[in-house]
């Protein structure tokens, strides 16, 4: 099957990685609702169906399929992709403002970035989670956010993805960990989600360095037992640049983090 996709989601589809976890990831919710119930899901719903490729494998487990996406470009392919799945419907919204009818029992939704700062992902989840039935499942089920001090070789004037990063290789800014990670935030998307986020970072230094960046890595948790690392296409680390300060081994460091989900990188604050 060739799926017809814009040149974003060519590179979604490109990220075997990432589209292999997601895979698994409904899988062994369609295992354990099948053991359950004997049957395949009643009701799944898609949001942020881009290409439809997530919607083609979920209604192989699912009776019916509402998949839905508000880039008018993306569903048109969609609807050619998905034009021999009978049971997937397929609707061109912003999710945000869409009256769900029907509760479901699978809720997928891939509106990630790093952090869910810049994407709506949080926003869809809060939006979405009143229509899941109580046993339900959502895909994926959570994030772990990590934060680790850096060094980087060149001057970062401005908050960048490590994937924009590596696109460029002339100008290519490498950077060193100076200490620990630190494990600052898991966001549950069974629960509603604080939009609002702070948090102090007290860093431990391990090697000797200037310290100019921090870098925020986020892994998806697709199920209880699936955990994605970054991808290419899903959560490419984030640099964030700080004031520069040399420190040593042993050197205790305070960061404070600030930012909004979904209200984009220019929410970040560090401090
Ligand atoms: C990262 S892509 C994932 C596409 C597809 N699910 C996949 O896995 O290849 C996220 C998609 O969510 C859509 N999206 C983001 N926010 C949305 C919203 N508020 N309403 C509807 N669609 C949204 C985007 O247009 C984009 O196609």
């Amino acid at each position: 099957m060739i799926f017809k996709v814009t040149k974003y989601h060519q590179d979604l589809l490109k990220d075997l990685e990432r589209l292999r976890a997601f895979f698994e990831a409904i899988n062994e919710a369609y295992l354990k609702n099948k053991t359950k119930y004997d049957d395949n899901f009643n009701i799944a719903y898609d949001l942020g169906c881009g290409s439809g490729i997530l919607s083609y494998y979920t209604c192989k487990v699912a009776k019916r399929v509402i998949s839905i996406d508000k880039d008018l470009s993306i569903i048109k392919k969609a609807e050619c992709n998905l034009k021999e799945c009978k049971n997937v419907e397929i609707i061109n919204t912003d999710i945000l403002k869409y009256e769900f009818k029907d509760k479901a029992d699978l809720i997928i939704c891939e509106a990630l970035d790093t952090g869910m700062i810049d994407e709506e992902q949080a926003l869809i989840v809060n939006h979405a989670l009143k229509y899941l039935m109580p046993n339900g499942t959502i895909i994926p089920s959570g994030i772990i956010n990590i934060a680790e001090p850096t060094s980087t070789n060149k001057h970062l004037d401005h908050i960048c993805y490590d994937e924009e990063n590596n696109l460029n290789q002339e100008n290519r800014i490498s950077y060193k960990v100076l200490g620990s990670f630190i494990n600052f935030n898991e966001v549950d998307f069974y629960k509603k989600i604080d939009l609002k986020f702070k948090t102090k970072l007290n860093f431990k230094i391990n090697v000797d360095g200037i310290l100019n960046s921090i870098k925020i890595t986020t892994f998806t948790k697709l199920t209880e037992d699936v955990i994605c690392g970054p991808t290419p296409m899903l959560n490419p680390p984030l640099l964030i640049p700080i004031k520069k300060k040399h420190v040593k081994k042993d050197d205790e460091v305070e960061i404070y983090l600030e930012y909004e989900l979904g209200g984009g990188i220019e929410t970040i604050n560090v401090y």
